[in-house]
């Protein structure tokens, strides 16, 4: 790959994002900082740059062959991976099939309880409002997404759960909810940002034990275990972290 780093255009709290001397691709570099609570907790997760880089990039490769368009182009190493660089529609999308965290709060349910069907939540994506709830006649009313992206990014998420949820049960893992991003690249939607141990909510299928961001928010310990074994089950290697 001749595609080289050059300035930072962006730190985010697990993230920094590289221009390249390609104008259409970036480079994402995977840190090991963990923040929740929308940065009010900080802290370190030893190894969860690369675990979270390699989880992510091994579960894009498998979407697009499900016809889901992603922007990763190349890992180029345990930390870094070549993507195309995208405008990020500013909205989380959040799908879950089993209700835990915000949702088990605002509706007063027990964590745990399946869902009829899968929920999908859109959040504004702004820290400074700590990502508000918005449903899809803000996101038309603020002009944050047409309507017929925001049809594609919906079948998305739903492709992308379906996928998931039976990929993951097959490792012994149940997916209760995750956190998707989507940009615009050459005017198509694409899945961009990460899937990873940090968006997402894995529990062992066998044990109910949390694998996820969950251990690190809730201070249960063994939190490099988890996103370890997240990685070991996925990619049957490198539990390094
Ligand atoms: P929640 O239950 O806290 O709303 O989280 C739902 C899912 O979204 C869960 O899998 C964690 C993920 N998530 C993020 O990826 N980033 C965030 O900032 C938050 C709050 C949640």
């Amino acid at each position: 790959m001749t595609v080289r780093k050059t300035a930072q255009i962006y730190e985010g709290k697990a993230k920094k994002v590289y221009d390249t001397t390609d104008p259409a691709l970036a480079i994402v570099s995977y840190k090991d900082d963990a923040t929740a609570f929308n940065g009010l907790k900080r802290g370190t997760i030893a190894g969860k740059g690369v675990v979270n880089n390699r989880v992510s990039n091994h579960l894009f490769r498998l979407l697009e062959k499900e016809g889901v368009p992603t922007h990763y182009v190349e890992e180029l190493s345990d930390r870094e991976t070549l993507v195309k660089k995208v405008q990020i529609v500013p909205v989380e999308v959040i799908v879950r099939n089993i209700v835990a965290g915000s949702l088990a709060k605002r509706l007063g349910l027990a964590e745990g309880t399946r869902l009829r069907s899968a929920v999908i939540e859109y959040c504004y994506k702004n820290d400074d409002l700590g990502d508000p709830m918005i449903n899809e006649t803000h996101i038309a009313a603020l002009g944050l997404a047409t309507h017929d992206e925001m049809e594609t990014i919906a079948r998305y998420a739903l492709a992308v759960n379906r996928f998931l949820t039976g990929y993951l049960e097959g490792l012994g893992i149940e997916l209760i909810d995750f956190k998707l991003e989507f940009g615009r690249a050459d005017g198509r939607i694409v899945l961009a940002d990460e899937i990873s141990p940090d968006t997402c909510r894995f529990w062992d299928t066998a044990s109910g034990e949390k694998l996820d961001k969950d251990r690190f928010r809730r201070d249960l310990g063994h939190v490099e275990e988890a996103y370890g074994e997240i990685l070991r089950r996925l990619t049957g290697g490198g539990g390094e972290a």
